[in-house]
């Protein structure tokens, strides 16, 4: 398709009006020793919603392409296979990657004939804290999951997700900037300076619900496109981490290594589990599959189905 010519738009339309308004919601200060992150507590923190069945796992980092929509995705696709009923919902609302992924699980379905498990899709149509809340209420009364994805920012909507979470999963890289978000490590000493602004945020969210909650918050922080064999940064990353973690309140698991398989099959919305229904588009890869499993039994996710799936004497494929 020819590209539009270089002075399509008229002067008289530049600058373009703004896309949407600006947020209204005031940025964490990043200044190491800054007061307390949120002073203002919104309504909404005073009641927190518990007691009902839906398990909700929030995929949330405010570091950007850590791989929250990847693993949102598998973690949501193994709950389905395992026969669980799961609702996803994608509060990065710009980018909405997950839904455009489980959108094309669902041509993939059509185009090869198949029926895939999937989760019920859930959209916001007013993109606030109340809708999510409200739908977020129904969620929990038809399914046993809901899988929220989060953009790599702070919003207010990220707030309320992460405030509602049962689990918070934060994909980490092997990367010292990506680590900034949870803690700030003495680059000559090696010690923890400073909890991050990720960190400080979960800590301030998690306390009001911790009364209510069935169960305490589990936030897991997972190496994502870790490597086979582990070079000395990423040993230094994985100390800095584990510095970091009593401190914070997460715990430490591993996750998906560096594939290129999961970048070719997700636009396609498929995991390689999908790879059974439809052989023509590869290969099982047992490695691969063992390390999606090691990552579900590592988030404990309370699902007796999926765990019996992914039992290490499953490993061999034949569930
Ligand atoms: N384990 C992996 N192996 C290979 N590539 C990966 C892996 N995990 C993620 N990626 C790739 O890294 C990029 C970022 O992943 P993803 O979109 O899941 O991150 P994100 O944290 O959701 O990003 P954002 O903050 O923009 O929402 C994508 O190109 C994705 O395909
Ligand atoms: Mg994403």
């Amino acid at each position: 398709m020819a590209l539009p010519p270089p002075h399509a738009t008229a002067p008289s339309q530049w600058p373009p009006p703004p896309i949407s308004s600006p947020p209204q919601y005031r940025a964490f200060d990043s200044t190491p020793a800054f007061p307390d992150p949120v002073q203002e507590t919104p309504a909404w923190m005073k009641y927190p919603a518990s007691g009902q069945r839906g398990h909700i796992i929030v995929f949330a980092n405010e570091k950007g392409g850590v791989g929250k929509s990847t693993s949102a995705f598998h973690t949501c696709i193994a709950l389905c296979n395992a026969g669980e009923s799961v609702a996803a919902l994608d509060v990065d609302l710009r980018q909405l990657t997950l839904h455009h992924a489980l959108w094309a699980r669902q041509e993939s379905e059509r185009e090869y004939g198949v029926k895939l498990p999937g989760p019920e899709q859930i959209l916001l149509a007013q993109q606030n804290e109340n809708e999510l809340e409200e739908k977020l209420r129904m969620a929990r009364i038809h399914h046993d999951f809901i899988i929220i994805d989060v953009g790599g920012h702070d919003s207010p909507i990220a707030r309320k997700a992460i405030f509602m979470a049962d689990t918070i999963i934060t994909p980490v890289n092997d990367s010292f900037i990506d680590l900034d978000m949870l803690g700030r490590i003495d680059p000559r000493t090696g010690e923890l300076r400073t909890l991050g602004n990720f960190a400080r945020l979960v800590e301030h969210l998690k306390e009001p619900g911790m009364a209510i909650r069935p169960k305490a918050l589990d936030w897991v922080v997972m190496q994502n496109r870790s490597r086979n064999f582990a070079t000395k940064n990423e040993r230094k990353v994985l100390d800095a981490l584990e510095k970091i973690a009593p401190v914070a309140g997460f715990r430490l698991v591993p996750g998906l290594r560096e594939r290129v398989t999961y970048r070719e099959l997700f636009p396609m919305g498929l995991t390689l589990f999908d790879l059974e229904a439809i052989p023509e588009l590869g290969k099982p890869q047992p490695n691969a599959r063992e390390e999606i499993w090691a990552m579900l039994r590592a988030l404990n996710l309370p699902s007796a189905a999926l765990n019996k799936a992914i039992a290490p004497a499953a490993a061999d494929g034949s569930s």
